[in-house]
């Protein structure tokens, strides 16, 4: 869920109903303003997407400081009544909310025994008659004292109406950044919604609570402890969140990769040594040295992305790696071994499953490092070190910019890791050199995008897809699969072209269209016998191959070519096709590309 707060001179619903809008990829079913003007508060909400609460809340609608609310339903349905500002049984407190509180149950048992009245089926309405309940003319006091008997995690925003231009926020769990201006201030669940407003930022950390007005903030603990926080600059342009000439930000993002993975690269190489510098790391050569096992955690695409790493990782370093789900790692306790160093992947740096994940390996002592794209968020802040990505923002639910600078940072590290072992010189250089092509190749991919389209077009009637690929091109396939379900909704698997053999197989049928990646490299052999494989079964076959592979083309019904490049490449040229398939596969069956049914961004609950 996305959350807003604002109080300062400027048209409260306005600003508000623009910060739900940057937020709105964080979730999207319903959507609340909650405003309040001459100790009045008004509350507007409603389910569906922001610009349908648009078209509800009157021109003339003002406030002078006021909360909002983008949702991604956990407890109850997609109502109108569940939508977020929860508002207090004496109509005084608004309340937002992003996250879980896990005792509700108990505390709704209680304050309906104490006479209040619950009109909605969520969790978080039981936060604003707590509040209410513990009320005795500060906000501030209230919000601590109600959330002292709270279990769960939240990210939460409150007003009250006899208490002008005061917004209390508290964390725990979900994110929550503060954004300073002049004679105004910001509350929000990521700094995208501040961004054309100010660049003077506080990230709050958990258990902190913060009341600000027009003019100063003042952070505190549950105790009343004062916090002493440090303002930070952001550095993201508000250009950078625009589309520009793109219909969809995913088409936009797929095109911006040339220029993502250069950044991701950008002064971590090192040609004199043939080796790559991350300072991020935050290890000695010594340290760096002593590890014996990598282990990668991570969720969705990046998931994949900390799979395809760990191939490299083991392939170029000759170091065990392994990727691992975040979600599973958490609760199986996990064995943490001294020599194993782990990196938590995460676009966001906010996904619970993989913070908790973090938390859950630190306790045991575990050294994690983030792989992220958002500068100060959760993850990079509570681990131990790592690399930022600098993707810029990512605004289209389905990853794909981020995906290829993640690999890159494995890339990057993989490289220093073997050059401090067995790599030679020369073979480094080779690395090196084949990695900073990639961007030009890239580029040629991308002129594909209308043969891709068309292909599209030719297969926009199927149900169902396999997308097969072994060795490193192997978490590209099941990525490609992925992207396919998420922006088109057609049932898409992916698998190593190898295990199709040992049950997929019974799937092939004519309406079963497969989607092999048969780069040049030592499995091609392997990969074209499983393309026969499909086909003498009747099932049609989409190959991507390299340049003038006549192999492939005599099997394939249909084939995209790209360039021929060094064997550890060939993920890029690869997943990139994919991108644009699923994208254009979405376009074409007229489903919400940048919005999918039932997905937000950032998941931070469990
Ligand atoms: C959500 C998104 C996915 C994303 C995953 C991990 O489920 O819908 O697209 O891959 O979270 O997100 P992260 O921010 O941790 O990379």
């Amino acid at each position: 869920c996305g959350i807003i707060g604002y109080c300062g001179p400027k048209p409260t619903a306005r600003v508000l109903l623009e910060g739900l809008k940057r937020l709105e990829y964080r979730g999207y079913d319903s959507a609340g303003i909650a405003t309040v003007r001459d100790g009045a508060l008004t509350v507007i909400k409603r389910a569906g997407k922001i610009k349908d609460l648009e078209g509800i809340v009157p021109q003339d609608l003002d406030g002078e400081y006021g909360i909002g609310h983008t949702r991604w339903a956990t407890h109850g349905g997609v109502t109108d009544t569940n939508a977020h500002p929860h508002v207090s049984q004496n109509g005084k407190i608004a309340v937002v909310h992003n996250g879980i509180i896990e005792n509700f149950q108990s505390l709704k048992e209680t304050l309906e025994e104490r006479g209040y009245r619950f009109v909605s089926e969520t969790d978080s309405e039981v936060l604003a008659h707590l509040i209410e309940d513990f009320y005795e003319g500060s906000l501030e006091e209230a919000v601590k004292r109600a959330l002292s008997l709270v279990k769960g995690t939240y990210g939460l925003l409150c007003v009250h109406a006899d208490e002008p231009q005061v917004i209390v926020g508290a964390r725990n769990g979900s994110p929550l950044v503060l954004g300073v201006g002049e004679h105004e201030m910001f509350l929000a669940s990521d700094v995208s919604a501040l961004l054309g407003h100010t660049r003077q930022v506080v990230y709050l950390e958990d258990n902190e609570v913060v009341r600000v007005t027009p003019e100063e903030f003042l952070t505190t603990d549950l105790r009343n402890t004062v916090i002493d926080k440090k303002v930070e600059l952001i550095t993201w342009e508000l250009e950078e969140i625009e589309k520009g000439p793109y219909q969809h930000y995913m088409l936009k993002e797929i095109f911006e990769q040339p220029e993502s993975i250069k950044r991701a690269m950008q002064g971590r190489i090192d040609e004199e040594y043939a080796t790559a510098h991350l300072g991020g790391l935050n290890m000695t050569s010594r340290e760096l040295l002593e590890v014996e096992q990598v282990v990668i955690i991570g969720a969705g695409t990046s998931y994949y992305a900390g799979m395809l790493g760990a191939y490299v990782i083991e392939q170029l370093a000759r170091i065990p790696a392994v990727a691992e789900l975040s979600s599973e790692i958490r609760y199986r306790n996990p064995v943490v071994r001294k020599n194993t160093l782990y990196f938590a992947v995460s676009q966001s740096g906010e996904t619970a499953d993989t913070l908790y994940a973090l938390r859950e390996l630190k306790r045991k002592g575990a050294r994690v490092l983030g792989i992220c794209n958002v500068v100060g968020s959760s993850i990079p802040r509570e681990s131990d070190g790592g690399v930022y990505i600098h993707s810029g923002p990512e605004i289209a639910v389905a990853s794909t910019k981020a995906f290829t600078s993640q690999v890159t940072a494995f890339y990057l590290f993989a490289l220093l890791m073997a050059r401090m072992r067995h790599l030679s010189y020369e073979e480094g250089l080779l690395f090196i050199r084949a990695l900073r092509e990639v961007p030009e190749r890239l580029r040629e991919v991308l002129e594909k995008a209308p043969e891709i389209k068309a292909l599209a077009r030719k297969y926009a009637w199927v149900k169902n897809f396999l997308f097969l690929g072994r060795g490193l091109n192997y978490p590209v396939a099941l990525e490609g699969a992925l992207k396919l379900k998420e922006v088109s909704y057609i049932h898409a698997e992916g698998y190593s072209a190898a295990e199709i053999k040992h049950g997929p197989i019974a799937l092939i049928n004519p309406e079963t269209p497969s989607v092999f990646l048969v780069p040049h490299d030592e499995l091609r052999e392997k990969v074209l016998s499983n393309m026969k494989e499909v086909k003498s079964r009747g099932g049609k076959v989409v190959a991507l191959c390299t340049e003038g592979d006549p192999d492939v083309r005599e099997i394939a019904d249909d084939v995209i070519e790209i360039p021929a490049v060094y064997r550890y490449m060939y993920p890029y040229l690869m997943v990139v096709p994919l991108q644009l398939f699923a994208y254009y596969m979405a376009l074409e069956l007229g489903r919400d590309v940048d919005q999918p049914r039932n997905l937000a961004k950032s998941v931070t609950v469990e």
